[in-house]
Parts: structure tokens; C-alpha cells; sequence
């Protein structure tokens, strides 16, 4: 996180315990126009005071504060925010620390906790639900333990239908608890509780736009790229890194220069259709390098998909080497910068799940770093959303006029249709029958008008045939399993309820255009325990 642009604006921090919920109070916090940073829940004092928070929310999290080790403020934090008039709100497990800590007592619910919808009945009189008018509504719970006897000063502004305290508030200390998510979406009000503690209570002024943020990101590029330095950047053809050199190409101009590596493992006029989004409508200097033979001569054989993946890597690097080694003999000199767009849940560090061994650890997949370049190659990172979700990538890619049907774009991976075809992909035509299949696909889709509802679709080639009926004659042809999930971020999703008439529909146009497949499957598996692509 740079400090300097956390210091333009007023700091949201987030403490992270653990809870699945915590990126979520993060994005909401961000939809209300305010700065939010996530850090984890065992951040040192020095760290916090770096970002001068104006308010500091603590999440939930699968602790117990009785048990050893659990993670906890740094000592001196309350002390910190007290001095700084800096107010806290606890969120479930943030909720026990607080009591816990302040001298107050948690304890096991005697009635084995409160999972899911529970209503509550709000105080007549508090500062935390002042702006509702119905006493009792209903709160999504998740816990086990529960504050039993509240610290000095603190009063119980909302208890729980099974008799638990679940809200609890100190107006003069401006520390306030949360037992319940007011983050999802099931608790009722749990939006404007959010709004109204920053706003009403913590007076946290709404002061992130992205027009702001665009500038800001303008200016400290003019600042970091010299006059005479040049920028390179590849470009997949996804949102984030084609706003992202739309943006530099902006500042810099030509001085930015972008290739687009057809891997041969692209979509239906893929190559052609973003090329032309470059050219004639984003004015992007894009060099397109055909190198489709090499990549599917090297995955020839190959069928594990851990050894795909890594032989599309080792290419796509000795591609992108050879750019950079031909850009420096035109120029006379090497690019020192490269552009990426690497997003903030790519950075964020998050509390992992107790047990799980593993210490504070971002959340990037290794394996979605596909296009991951070498340290050898020494280019210093241009990162402009290093500190921005996607809709806020998207917000400024309308910004920067990237055409909106681009902006919607479903995510495609890196590996490209490798990871859509079962096995070896080069065989049988393979990848020619789903691109095919996949372009139908898609197109049904958007003409039904489901696209925009729908996170990512696409179509996976299986590794079998089966026998069928095709013009009154046998046919033993492809099976191709079609897979539409919606989501939030791609850590967890669900598969699309498509109606019967939609499958119906485009099964028969599969099996009517593309005759090398007889037999269609739709996916019914969410993540976990599924992954979105198959391999
Ligand atoms: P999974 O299948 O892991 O995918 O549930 C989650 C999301 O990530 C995309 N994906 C990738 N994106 N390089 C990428 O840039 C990759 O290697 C990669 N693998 C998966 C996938 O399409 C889905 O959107």
C-alpha cells in the first residue's frame, strides 16, 4: 500500500481476523465513497499509525479470544485511538476482542451460538441504530461465543431473539460492536448501518472518486517515468491491463509501447476483435505477435495440466524477451518500466484460516501468474491499480472511454482455452470444435440478454466420445460440457440458473452447427468444491 495516496485521502482501515466476510466490508466501504485498506489483524502498532486511520473497523474471524495465541489488536492500540479521537467498530469476533480486551466477559453461548437470519431487537435509544424506526429487524449471525458481561462505560443496544448481546456502544470512547455482518447483503439495513456509523458517527467525509483517483494516478506517473524512459506492457486482452496502458498511453504516449501475443489458445476471432478494440477505438500503439505455431508445437504431447501451464509460461516469457530485446535495438535503449494490472485483492494481505499453517499470505493463485516475468529482466513495475478492486478498474477504464462492451468483459485465464481442453489440446481439432462451440455459446447468451448477469461463461472440450443419433444414422462424436457461473471475485461462485428453454436452445444450436459433437453437458457444480475452468 503506498502511503502516499493513503495520506490524500481519509483512511477506512480494516483489521482482518479472518472472517470470509472481511474484503466484502472493504468493498462496501469503497461503494460509499470512502478509502478502505485491509490489513491483517496482527498489525504492528507502527503500521497502523503509518496510515493515520480516521476510523479503524475490526472484523470477524473463526477465533475464540480464550484461545492462546488468538489474534488480537497490538498492545498500545486502543491507547492510540483514544489519543487521536479515532473511532473503532468491532464486527463479530472484532466485537468479542473488544469486550474481552476492555475488561468485559465472552463465553461460549449456552445456547450452542447463532448461525444465518436472526432477528433482533434494537435499544429504544442508540447512536449505532438512531436512524432506524422499527424496533426489531432482522441480522445474518455467524458465532459461537458471545459477550456476557459488557466493559465499563459500554451499554447493549440490540439483543438477539435467543437473548444475546448483539450490539453494544460507548458513545464517549466511540467504540462500538457489531455481533451480527451488517457487510452482507441478508442483514436488513446492514448498508446504511455501514454509512451511517462512518458518516454520522465517525464523520468520515466521502472523498474517493475515481475521477480523483485518475488524476492522482496521472500525476504520479509523470513523476516516476522520466522524460526520456520508455514502458512497455502485454496486453491479454482482459480489462485491467488494457485500462492500464490506456491510461499510461495517456500520459506518455508513445513512449508506451504494448504487445498482444496470439497464443493460439485464443477465443473465435479473438486475435482480430481485440487488435481492433486497440486500434480503432483506443488508439494504442499494439505490436500482434503470431505465436501460435511454437506454442502449439511445444504443447503437442502434453496433457497434465500443471505441465501445460507451465510450458504456455516458459513461451509466453521467451516471447515477451524477444520484444524486448528487438524494442531495445529501435530504440537505442532498453524500457525501463513495465506496466501490469495487478489489482489490490492481488495485493492484499489476508488473515489466513487458523490451522491452515500458513502465515499472513496474499491471495494470488500461483497459478494465475502465468504471464509472471522473470526477476532477470529487471524492468521496474508500473502498477497504477495496485490499490483499486475491479469495478473501480472499470469505473476508470469508462473514464478513459474504453467502449463499454470491452469494460463488461467476462474474465478469460491467462492459459487461454489450454484450460478449457481436457488432455492434450492439440489433437482432433480440438480447439478449433470449441472455439466454435464456445462462440455459440456466448452469442445465445447475450441475445437472451443473461449476459451481464453472468460472471464468466464458457465451454469445456471432454476427453471422450459417445455414441448418438445424427440424420437417422449413429455417431459417435465429442461431448462438450458448457459451464456459467455468477460471482463476486472468482474466490467463490455458483452455477447460473439458466431456464430450461435457454438449455434447450443451445444445445440444439451446438449439436445442429457444430457436427463433430453430439452430446452437450451444463455444469451444476459451485466453488468450492469445483473450480471455475476445468483442466
Ligand atoms: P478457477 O478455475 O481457479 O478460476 O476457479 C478463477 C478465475 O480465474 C481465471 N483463471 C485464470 N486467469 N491466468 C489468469 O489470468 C490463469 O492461469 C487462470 N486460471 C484461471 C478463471 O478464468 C476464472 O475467471
Amino acid at each position: 500500500m503506498s502511503v502516499a495516496s493513503a495520506h490524500s485521502h481519509a483512511v477506512v482501515l480494516i483489521l482482518d481476523y479472518g472472517s470470509q466476510y472481511t474484503q466484502l466490508i472493504t468493498r462496501r466501504v469503497r461503494e460509499l465513497s470512502m478509502f478502505s485498506v485491509l490489513f491483517p489483524g496482527d498489525a504492528s502498532l507502527d503500521r497502523i499509525k503509518g496510515v493515520s486511520p480516521r476510523v479503524v473497523i475490526l472484523s470477524g474471524g473463526p477465533n475464540s479470544v480464550h484461545v492462546e495465541g488468538s489474534p488480537r489488536v497490538p498492545d498500545g492500540f486502543f491507547e492510540y485511538c483514544a489519543e487521536k479521537n479515532v473511532p473503532v467498530l468491532g464486527v463479530c469476533y472484532g466485537m468479542q476482542m473488544i469486550t474481552h480486551l476492555l475488561g468485559g466477559e465472552v463465553k461460549p453461548a449456552v445456547h450452542g451460538g447463532e448461525y444465518g437470519r436472526m432477528p433482533m431487537d434494537i435499544a429504544p435509544s442508540s447512536q449505532l441504530f438512531d436512524f432506524i424506526s422499527s424496533s426489531t429487524i432482522n441480522v445474518w449471525m455467524s458465532h459461537g461465543d458471545e459477550a456476557v458481561k459488557l466493559p465499563a462505560g459500554f451499554t447493549a443496544v440490540a439483543k438477539s431473539h435467543q437473548g444475546a448481546i448483539v450490539a453494544i456502544e460507548n458513545p464517549e470512547r466511540r467504540i462500538y460492536g457489531f455481533q451480527f455482518h451488517p457487510e452482507v447483503m441478508h442483514t436488513e439495513h446492514g448498508m446504511e448501518m455501514i454509512k451511517h456509523f462512518l458518516i454520522g458517527i465517525a464523520a468520515v467525509p466521502a472523498d474517493w472518486n475515481m475521477g480523483q483517483v485518475l488524476e492522482e494516478q496521472m500525476e504520479k506517473l509523470k513523476a516516476q517515468v522520466g522524460p526520456d524512459d520508455h514502458v512497455i506492457c502485454a496486453l491479454s486482452g482482459g480489462v485491467d491491463s488494457t485500462v492500464a496502458a490506456t491510461l499510461v498511453h495517456k500520459v506518455l504516449g508513445d513512449r508506451l509501447h504494448c504487445v498482444f501475443v496470439d497464443n493460439g489458445l485464443l477465443r473465435f476471432n479473438e486475435q482480430q476483435r481485440v487488435m481492433d478494440t486497440f486500434k480503432n477505438h483506443l488508439h494504442l500503439p499494439v505490436l500482434c505477435v503470431d505465436h501460435s505455431k511454437p506454442m502449439l508445437d511445444r504443447l503437442r504431447g502434453v496433457s497434465d495440466p500443471e505441465a501445460k501451464r507451465k510450458a504456455i509460461g516458459a513461451e509466453f516469457i521467451e516471447v515477451f524477451k524477444n520484444y524486448a530485446t528487438e524494442l531495445e535495438k529501435t530504440l537505442g535503449r532498453k524500457p525501463k518500466y513495465l506496466v501490469q494490472g495487478t489489482l489490490y485483492p492481488d495485493v492484499i494481505e489476508s488473515c489466513p484460516p487458523p490451522g491452515s499453517g500458513q502465515k499472513h499470505s496474499h491471495t494470488i493463485k500461483s497459478h494465475h501468474n502465468v504471464g509472471g516475468l522473470p526477476k532477470d529482466l529487471q524492468f521496474e513495475l508500473v502498477e497504477p491499480f495496485r490499490e483499486l478492486f475491479k469495478d473501480e478498474v472499470r469505473a476508470i477504464g469508462r473514464l478513459l472511454g474504453v467502449p463499454e462492451q470491452f469494460i463488461k468483459r467476462h474474465p478469460f485465464p491467462g492459459p487461454g482455452l489450454a484450460v478449457r481442453v481436457i488432455g492434450d489440446v492439440t489433437e482432433d481439432g480440438k480447439l478449433d470444435t470449441l472455439r466454435e462451440v464456445d462462440e455459440i455459446f456466448v452469442n445465445t447468451i447475450r441475445e437472451y440478454g443473461l449476459y451481464d448477469e453472468i460472471w464468466q461463461a464458457f465451454a469445456v472440450f471432454l476427453p471422450i466420445k459417445s455414441v448418438g443419433v445424427q440424420g437417422d444414422q449413429r455417431s459417435h462424436a465429442h461431448v462438450v460440457a458448457l459451464r456459467a457461473v455468477t460471482s463476486g471475485d472468482g474466490m467463490t461462485a455458483d452455477w447460473y440458473s439458466f431456464t430450461p428453454a435457454f438449455l434447450r436452445d443451445v444445445s440444439n444450436r451446438i449439436c445442429n452447427k457444430v457436427r463433430s459433437v453430439n452430446r452437450v453437458v451444463y455444469d451444476i457444480t459451485s466453488k468450492p468444491p469445483g473450480t471455475i475452468e476445468w483442466e
